[in-house]
């Protein structure tokens, strides 16, 4: 009840309203009844009302759903400096950011609905890459059958690919909102990562791209076919998930590899017999994941494939995507804010920006190292490399790395 101000105001002990609506980008709502405001400025409203007060301890749930790779950043940055002086205890599943901004970590495992167990506080370092593991060896606990593997090294483009689809600059008008996007084109076999801030403009390009809506200049090659997971999934379908899957890719669904390379690592077996309209955020996101990739198509486009989904369930569901892309010589674009996702799928990144809400611009598709450093460089961090697990780590603000990488540019790699 009420609107964003009278939150705000309820406690003032760290942050003045103003100092707070100007902090987290909630100016423009200030006077907005809360019932209204869309999922990414409820969840910043929380954390800066729990931020503005005078506690001895903070407890943040999922700080990072709903919100966009550059606000996710921000909110990271203020709990991290919030925990030099207080104690905050954090639940994430975007490993780059609790990576970024915890101390220690507690690994949980245990099966869905049934069970629970919480480790000892592990250094983060150790943490997370005994999480990628997939084995606790204090425990003697193994909680996946493959390791989680980065490369060491940017993906190299393979110049002799031919493209399959090329785009002219394309436009759209909505009135309030314009996106542009420059010329590009997509490679056979070929994963684009597509990031950029809410607002501007990836789902409309993306549904551009689809189908779904017509751009008002620029040209698509329209013989395509397109398979298409929308950012919003509403679960129409009346009748279980092995309906849905059955009627739409019966062969696939029956096919050993779809079975080894989706339907295992998505753990789909589980949901078969449930009514799709009783499905959770992340069991519906793994359905609907499935049935993306169950099309017979020559590009797959998945729009924020990661939301709902907790962090082995990102983690499996990156493998897949990039694996079926791989073994089918199809291409795939992927709009998402988590930075291990991205980095684990991408063979090369197409870069949005621009002013959220009134005028979004789309560049690339570049190679990794450019598009991760031009997007890298508008957040201002740099990563480098676990030397064990090569997996990309956020520099700390300001270490000697992060000034190094920032000198000579090289924000993705040192
Ligand atoms: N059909 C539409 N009519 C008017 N405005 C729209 C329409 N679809 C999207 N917009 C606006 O266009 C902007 C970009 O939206 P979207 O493509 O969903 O961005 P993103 O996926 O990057 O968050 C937003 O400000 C949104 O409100
Ligand atoms: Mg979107």
């Amino acid at each position: 009840n009420g609107v964003v101000r009278d939150l705000l105001s309820k406690n003032t002990d760290r942050m003045t309203v103003e100092e707070a609506a100007k902090t987290f980008d909630l100016e423009q709502v200030i006077d907005r009844d809360i019932s209204k405001l869309s999922g990414g400025e409820l969840q910043r409203l929380s954390v800066a009302a729990t931020l503005m007060k005078d506690a001895d301890v903070y407890f943040f749930d999922e700080p990072s759903s709903y919100l966009d790779i550059y606000q996710r950043v921000k909110v990271a940055r203020l709990i991290k400096e919030l925990s030099i002086e207080k104690e905050v205890v954090v639940i994430e599943h975007d490993l780059a950011l609790l990576d970024f901004l915890a101390d220690n970590v507690n690994v949980v495992y245990g099966s869905e609905g049934a069970y629970g167990v919480f480790t000892m506080a592990r250094q983060v370092r150790t943490a997370i890459n005994v999480y990628l593991d997939g084995y606790l060896p204090e425990e003697n606990i193994r909680f996946r059958d493959r390791p989680v593997e980065f490369t060491d090294s940017p993906p190299r483009a393979d110049i002799n690919t031919v493209s399959l689809v090329k785009f002219d600059a394309l436009e759209k008008d909505f009135g309030g909102f314009k996106l542009n996007v420059e010329p590009g084109a997509v490679k056979i076999g070929e994963t684009v990562g597509i990031v950029g801030p809410n607002a501007t403009g990836k789902t409309t390009f993306v549904k551009i791209l689809a189908g779904e809506i017509e751009a008002d200049s620029g040209k698509l090659d329209t013989k395509l076919k397109v398979a298409y997971k929308p950012q919003y999934i509403s679960p129409e379908f009346d009748g279980t998930v092995r309906d849905l899957l059955y009627s739409s890719s019966f062969e696939m669904m029956e096919s050993g590899f779809f079975q080894t390379e989706v339907l295992e690592p998505l753990a789909i077996k589980y949901l078969l017999d449930k009514k799709v309209k009783n499905l959770s955020g992340g069991e519906l996101q793994r359905v609907a994941i499935t049935q993306c990739l169950a099309q017979e198509a020559d590009i797959y486009l998945l729009d924020e494939p990661s939301a709902y989904l907790d962090s082995n369930q990102r983690v499996n569901a990156a493998k897949t995507i990039k694996r079926m892309m791989m073994k089918s010589g199809k291409s795939g674009m992927i709009v998402d804010h988590d930075m291990y996702f991205l980095d684990m799928v991408s063979d090369s990144m197409m870069v949005f920006g621009g002013e959220p809400g009134h005028h979004g611009i789309g560049q690339g598709p570049f190679d990794m190292r450019e598009g991760m450093n031009r997007f890298l460089k508008a957040v201002d961090i740099t990563f480098r490399r676990d030397a064990e697990s090569h997996r990309p780590r956020i520099n700390k603000p300001d270490s000697r790395l992060d000034r190094e990488q920032k000198g000579k540019g090289e924000y993705y790699y040192a």
